[in-house]
């Protein structure tokens, strides 16, 4: 589904991934961990083709497709969906009309028909229910003055409702509390299925014990050093990033 050959790619001159070579097959689960500023987001932004990033070198195939040169919502019409670490608000756009647009956008795209109203409610009730979203959470401003957890609530909403083949979530952790934790891992291991593929990007290995990770990958300093299974995360748990530097001369 994705293969990523020796990328390279640079933020305003500056050089971020060195040399990133990555397979996600679908039915897969990846994890990606590394210390701040490996370059993770970067990865991330590049795969789904958000601009300020140059790939300087290799390339990102999609689906058998070189997706370089599509522009980011063309990799989204394509099944390529990225959750945000910094998500942006839109004042008068509710969540529920965020969803409509986006996804009739994505038909468009695919040369379908707008999806009928009828259908439309049907599937954000059964997204919501699936991720115990309230009706009230549906018609407030997408993202503002949403908590951290309600942002990334509504990161795997936009997700369930997408149905994305390829899934990045971003830090989809960070600002969850436990039961929230729960919930979006238990919707996004809802939505898997052998035809999709994830990868979270995470800093905790708590994560990874609801979202169980075929594959953990650690990045530093733009390169994937070490590569596992979900023992690895463990490891790093116990062991924090400096095992990995030494062990890899970094
Ligand atoms: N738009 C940008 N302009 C300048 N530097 C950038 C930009 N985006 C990323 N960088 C730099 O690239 C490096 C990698 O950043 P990135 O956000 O990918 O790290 P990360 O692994 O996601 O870190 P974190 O764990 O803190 O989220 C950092 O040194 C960062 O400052
Ligand atoms: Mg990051």
């Amino acid at each position: 589904m994705l293969k990523i050959n020796n990328l390279h790619a640079s933020v305003e001159g500056k050089s971020i991934l060195k040399g990133i070579n990555l397979e996600v097959k679908p039915g897969e689960v990846h994890a990606i961990m590394g210390p701040n500023g490996s370059g993770k987001s970067t990865l991330a932004s590049v795969v789904a083709g958000r601009e300020d990033y140059e790939v300087t070198e290799g390339n990102i195939i999609f689906e058998g497709e070189d997706i370089e040169e599509l522009a980011a919502e063309e990799r989204a019409h394509k099944g390529v969906f990225l959750s945000f670490q910094y998500p942006i608000e839109i004042p008068g756009v509710s969540v529920t009309n965020f969803m409509k647009t986006a996804i009739n956008e994505s038909r468009k795209a695919r040369g379908l028909e707008e999806m009928p109203a009828k259908d439309m409610l049907k599937l954000i009730r059964e997204k919501s229910e699936l991720l115990e979203i309230d009706r009230k959470f549906l018609s407030r401003s997408i993202n503002e003055g949403f908590s951290g957890g309600e942002k990334k609530r509504n990161e795997i909403f936009q997700m369930a409702m997408l149905e994305p083949k390829l899934a990045i979530l971003d830090e989809t952790d960070s600002g969850l509390d436990i039961d929230a934790l729960r919930i979006v891992a238990n919707g996004v291991n809802k939505l898997k299925s052998k035809d999709n593929a994830v990868v979270v990007i995470t800093h905790y290995q708590r994560l990874l014990d609801y979202i169980v990770p075929d594959f953990v990958h650690v990045l530093h300093n733009g390169k994937i050093v070490k590569s596992g299974t979900k023992e690895l995360a463990h490891e790093l748990e116990a062991k924090g990033y400096d095992w990995i530097k030494e062990e890899v001369g970094a």
